[in-house]
């Protein structure tokens, strides 16, 4: 209890002293878990304010990405809090504006992205702080040029790349690159150059330059600019004449790139000095055998041996034996993607390039590949390795189609339409490493279509419509590590459909249409599968009793997947269900409608290190104390979406290596803190989208989010109250939450128990104080009360008679004649007689209490019951303790005793401060004489002052009242001056 009380105290004093936050949390940005806070991504922001996206990030940034936000400005050292910055990826914004110390401080940026923005203006020494700078992009912007020696710090920049701008003035370029000694790699392609005419040279370290979509209509530059150029890209400048080349050294040129220009590339060779490693001559007309002949020959003056060769989208429609073998030899690859090919003749054309290693025919109109049985050239393509044929409409491959190539590692076959392969349509490829038929319109494998190809370990079926595998399809398969089945209709295997695949490791069949998990299939490879992906399919229990597990004996595997069971999910998870799979380190089981996930779902998982369980459910879902107790590898787990309404502290008991918590977009108001304070590894916690309330119940929680110094609670600033969105979780107004529950018990106990007694109270001491204040104070500023103030200036009566209607026969008959009449001329106020007709009564009161001298109170006990008469006697005695003028004087018609006075605080606390007269009745011994003696009293106290003086002569002795046993005196004290004294 006292470390409870510590800590609320301790908590109270951070809240009280600043709006201190200590988090791990930041506003906008989202740190890379495993980057141990050096990788912030900040992404789809609305904020358009750059120094308030990142003005939280910590020093450590290395690598920082903010994109796809409204940012248009970037102020003056936006990041001068980031010293260690390496990597700064400011591409997909608005930016227009960046002020010139913009990027100061930022002495280790290597690599700055500004791609994809409004920039039109730089200024000059914008990057003169950059000076590791080794990387940057100003694609699409819309520079018009480049202001003077804006590159004159960044000594080490390696690749500019500046496409897509509106830049004119290439001389102006070179200029500010000219002193860069680093420089390699320099992109201006899209962009509005006329020429490359410059008054500086190329820095001698550039060896790629790209200038593709530009207006070039000529080079016009010196003989050497180019020439320690070895990557020139001139593309798509479709004005550029082939006499541009003329004297313009291209030596070093080992790929140049003149795709869809309108030089003529024979003409071109004849000018040029280019002796091409590699050359790209796509998109230059060479349509027919006559241009491409002439194009070999002159290539063979000049080299022996070619590398690549690049002869795409010439709109080549066939190609005769002969051609290429006017060529130079070619060692590596032949490029003749884009073109308009029907048939390949078995590579005929290829006959006489013996050391070609790769061929390209993507992007053709071939149609079938046909049988090549007959032309044994074993000797021919001894080197080639690799064959593509992607993006054909290939529909048939024959048998034998590639049985003069038996050296081939690598045949892509994948998007066209193969709708028949041959059964025998790989024979003889017995080298082939991987074999992509992937995207394709296959319907059945035979049992000797993979026959010869032993090497094989990469098999792509994915996207085809195989329905069964029949009996020993792989079985020669021994080397396959992966095997890629998904996007296919396989309803099942027959039972030894899969043997043979001793070694496969990776099993896709996801998009398949099984309806259960056969584990008998996959004894082959128990020991060697690692990845088994069963995503999508049709698979479904309707009994959660134990079975065999499926996955029983595969030791060895890493990553499951069963998420998304088509159409309805998997509904339950049998018991027992993962029996076996230790190794296993990532499962994956979201959406299928499971109905419940019971408590001992995992308990087999141990080695399990990522687990999501996201939208896997139906409903609201109850995670159960101890679902997750035997998975202590855990360190990621999702569980987001499932409908979980609230959790108790067991359910993440045994996570101690947990370190990401995805639980947005639940149900729950609120988060149990000690359930999170167990997760003791806990670096990243998601909590968007959950509807927590803003009051006391989620207050630890605030706290512990707002203060945790390891755990990153994925933007908390933003995440919303339930009751409106305007407010924020993170400083909603927590502080009277940490009262400790005692005190504030206490405290409000005594509050309530010190106004239920002191309500009476006031109410007898105040009511009539009030009461009274209430009417002066609306009489205060009505005319009535100026004309009560002016009667009492003139004090209208000698006094005002209060009694009660049952005393009115003494009033009239002794006290009337006796004060108005009889030799004395009192003016006395008697309300049946002078209280205004139609005015409020208390209004009369007052009036009449105010503009009298006196006032007059027949006692007796009916005067004590009537409350006229008490506010009366208030109003008196009001001005007696408050004005201090002495108004009152109490006659007393009957002995009262003091028991009968008690309820009348107010009168007995008078009648100790003042005099008071008792009327001595019939029942005294000389009650004439008495009763002269009183009169007398009576109007010397009206005339005189105010008090009236003890005298011992007036005492009555005869006059003991008949109840004499009940009268008692009053409370008596030296200050007080009687005029009658009660004897005992
Ligand atoms: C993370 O960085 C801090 C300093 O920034 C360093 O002390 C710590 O060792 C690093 N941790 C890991 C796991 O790299
Ligand atoms: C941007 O945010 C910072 C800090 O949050 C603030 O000081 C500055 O005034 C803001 N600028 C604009 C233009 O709103």
């Amino acid at each position: 209890m006292a470390g409870l009380t510590h800590q609320f105290l301790s908590v109270t004093v951070v809240l009280g002293a600043v709006q201190l936050i200590n988090g791990y949390s930041f506003n906008n940005c989202i740190l890379d878990v495993n980057s141990n806070r050096t990788h912030f991504n900040c992404i789809n922001l609305k904020d358009k304010n750059m120094t308030a996206i990142i003005h939280d990030l910590p020093r450590s940034v290395t690598s920082l990405t903010i994109s796809k936000n409204q940012v248009w400005h970037i102020p003056n050292n936006s990041f001068a809090h980031l010293p260690w910055m390496q990597n700064l990826r400011l591409d997909h914004n608005r930016l227009r504006i960046i002020d010139q110390l913009a990027f100061q401080n930022l002495h280790q940026l290597q690599s700055l992205n500004l791609s994809f923005n409004n920039i039109s203006v730089l200024h000059p020494s914008l990057f003169v702080d950059l000076h590791n700078l080794t990387f940057l992009s100003l694609t699409n912007n819309t520079l018009k040029q480049l202001p003077g020696g804006i590159f004159s710090a960044t000594l080490n920049l390696n690749t500019l790349n500046m496409s897509q701008n509106l830049l004119t003035n290439f001389s102006g370029i070179t200029e500010s690159l000219s002193h860069l000694r680093n420089l390699k790699k320099l992109d201006l392609c899209f962009n509005s150059l006329t020429s490359l005419s410059s008054n500086v040279s190329l820095p001698t370290s550039l060896t790629a330059i790209y200038l593709c979509r530009n207006n070039l209509s000529t080079l016009g530059c010196e003989h050497s600019f180019l020439g320690l150029i070895e990557v020139l890209d001139l593309s798509y400048n479709s004005r550029l004449p082939t006499m541009a080349f003329e004297g313009v050294d291209l030596g070093r040129i080992n790929y140049l790139r003149l795709r869809s220009t309108s030089v003529k590339v024979v003409a071109f060779l004849n000018i040029s000095n280019i002796n091409a490693g590699s050359v790209d001559f796509s998109g230059t007309g060479l349509k027919n055998d006559r241009l491409l002949i002439e194009l070999c020959r002159l290539l063979k003056t000049k080299v022996k041996w070619i590398k690549n060769l690049h002869l795409g989208i010439n709109g080549i429609k066939n190609l005769t034996t002969d051609t290429l073998n006017y060529c130079p030899n070619i060692t590596g690859y032949l490029d003749l993607s884009h073109n308009e090919l029907k048939f390949t003749n078995c590579l005929h054309f290829l006959k006489r390039q013996t050391y070609i290693k790769g061929f390209n025919a993507e992007h053709n109109h071939l149609t079938t590949l046909q049988s090549c049985k007959t032309q044994t050239q074993n000797t021919a393509f001894k080197y080639l390795e690799e064959l593509t044929y992607r993006y054909n409409r290939i529909l048939s491959v024959s048998s034998h189609a590639f049985y003069h190539m038996q050296n081939i590692k690598t045949l892509q076959l994948n998007i066209n339409t193969i709708a028949f392969l041959h059964h025998e349509a790989l024979k003889g490829l017995t080298k082939l490493e991987t074999l992509r038929l992937d995207n394709n319109l296959l319907t059945d494998l035979f049992n000797d279509t993979f026959e010869d190809n032993v090497k094989l370990q990469t098999l792509n079926l994915r996207n085809n419509r195989i329905a069964v595998i029949f009996n020993g399809t792989f079985h020669r398969l021994g080397k396959l590590i992966t095997l890629d089945l998904g996007g296919n209709k396989i309803t099942h295997f027959q039972p030894s459909g899969l043997d043979g695949l001793k070694s496969l490791s990776k099993f896709y069949l996801d998009g398949n249409n099984l309806k259960q998990i056969d584990s008998s299939l996959y004894r082959v490879f128990q020991g060697t599968l690692t990845v088994l992906d069963l995503q999508s399919n049709m698979i479904r229990f309707f009994n959660g009793t134990e079975i065999m597990s499926p996955f029983q004996n595969l030791s060895a595997l890493r990553d499951l997947k069963l998420d998304g069971q088509r159409p309805h999910g998997l509904t339950l998870l049998p018991r027992a269900f993962f029996r076996g799979l230790h190794s296993l380190k990532s499962l994956y089981l979201t959406q299928n409608n499971l109905i419940a996930l019971a408590a001992d779902a995992f308990d087999d998982l141990t080695g399990l290190r990522f687990l999501t369980l996201d939208s896997c459910c139906v409903g609201v879902t109850k995670l159960q104390p101890g679902v997750f107790k035997n998975l202590r590898n855990l360190t990621i787990l999702i569980v987001e979406n499932m409908g979980i309404q609230n959790f108790s502290k067991e359910v993440f008991g045994n996570l101690t290596r947990l370190s990401v918590l995805h639980l947005n977009r639940n149900i729950m108001q609120s988060i149990n803190v000690d359930a999170l304070q167990n997760l003791t590894k806990l670096q990243y916690l998601d909590i968007r989208g959950i509807p927590l309330t803003c009051t006391c119940q989620n207050s630890l929680l605030q706290n512990w989010t707002r203060n945790n110094p390891k755990v990153q609670v994925v933007l908390l600033y933003n995440v919303p109250c339930q009751h409106d969105a305007k407010f924020k979780f993170y400083n909603f107004d927590s502080k009277v939450c940490y009262i400790d529950l005692g005190k504030y018990l206490f405290l409000s106990t005594a509050v309530v128990i010190f106004l239920f007694t002191l309500s009476p109270i006031l109410y007898v001491k105040l009511y009539w104080k009030m009461k009274y204040s209430y009417y002066v104070f609306r009489s205060w500023f009505g005319e009535k009360w100026r004309r009560l103030r002016e009667e009492e200036e003139n004090c209208e009566y000698d006094a005002f008679i209060s009694y009660n209607s049952f005393d009115e026969q003494w009033v009239m008959e002794q006290l009337i004649p006796n004060l108005e009449g009889n030799g004395s001329s009192f003016k006395l106020c008697l309300h049946h007689r002078d209280f205004e007709l139609g005015r409020n009564i208390v209004d009369n009161i007052v009036s009449a209490v105010y503009s009298s001298r006196k006032t007059i109170c027949v006692v007796s006990r009916n005067f004590l019951q009537s409350e006229w008469c008490s506010l009366e006697i208030q109003l008196a005695s009001y001005r007696l303790f408050d004005e201090h003028r002495d108004v009152l004087l109490l006659v007393f018609l009957e002995p009262i005793s003091e028991r009968q006075l008690s309820s009348y605080h107010r009168m007995r606390k008078v009648m100790l401060k003042k005099t008071y007269l008792q009327w001595p009745g019939s029942d005294c011994t000389n009650p004439m004489q008495a009763q002269d003696l009183f009169w007398n009293h009576l109007r010397r106290a009206m005339t005189t002052g105010s008090r009236l003086k003890t005298e011992e002569s007036l005492k009555c002795d005869v006059c003991v009242p008949a109840e004499s046993e009940e009268t008692k005196h009053f409370e008596t004290s030296d200050e007080n001056d009687y005029l009658l004294q009660k004897e005992n």
